[in-house]
């Protein structure tokens, strides 16, 4: 157990639930779980602190990987991948995913899908996407990664698809555009 904060227990038992789940190699089972665990955000929300900031490390091991995201408005983030499969557990407001298909080193956009909290939002491990939200006020989910996402080296392409380069966070903020 590796957590990088305090947060409380309903929170810690619910990433317990998804590593117990993944130990039983049942992705279908964790899409399940979280779909029905979002259903009562109160859970979530009351576990953690107030964050001033956008995106918070909550949890990593070797074979998970836990985010806080609240995603701001009017801001499209860059594609990315993520190099193992990555769910996005919305409990609050809209999040849109634009998915990519490669083209070469560069990639092209293939597809915008929006959803509404509740929602849960699967990817393969060669998902490609960016996300942003046309809501007036930042969304809020919990990103699972099964896999250690710090040390996993992959790739980030500019807004335009191009530009292939090593994920770097600090490269992420700074490609993102308005939207
Ligand atoms: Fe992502």
């Amino acid at each position: 157990m590796s957590y990088k904060l305090d947060i409380g227990n309903s929170l810690k038992e619910i990433i317990n639930d998804v590593k117990r789940l993944q130990n039983q190699g049942d992705l279908e089972a964790i899409l399940v779980f979280l779909q029905n665990a979002i259903k009562q955000p109160e859970n979530i929300i009351n576990a953690l602190p107030e964050f001033d900031c956008e995106e918070v490390l909550l949890y990593v091991d070797q074979g998970l990987t836990v985010y806080y995201i609240a995603t701001p408005p009017g801001i499209l983030y860059p594609p990315h991948e993520h190099g193992m499969v990555a769910i996005s557990a919305l409990y609050k407001g809209t999040e849109t995913h634009v998915f990519y298909d490669r083209d070469g080193e560069d990639i092209i956009e293939r597809t915008r899908v929006t959803v509404r909290s509740p929602a849960i939002v699967d990817m393969e491990i060669d998902a490609i996407h960016a996300i942003c939200t046309h809501d007036d006020v930042p969304n809020q989910g919990i990103h699972f990664y099964l896999g250690d996402l710090e040390s996993k080296s992959r790739y980030l392409w500019d807004i335009t698809g191009d530009n292939p380069r090593q994920y770097i966070h600090s490269d992420y903020l700074k490609a993102a555009r308005p939207l």
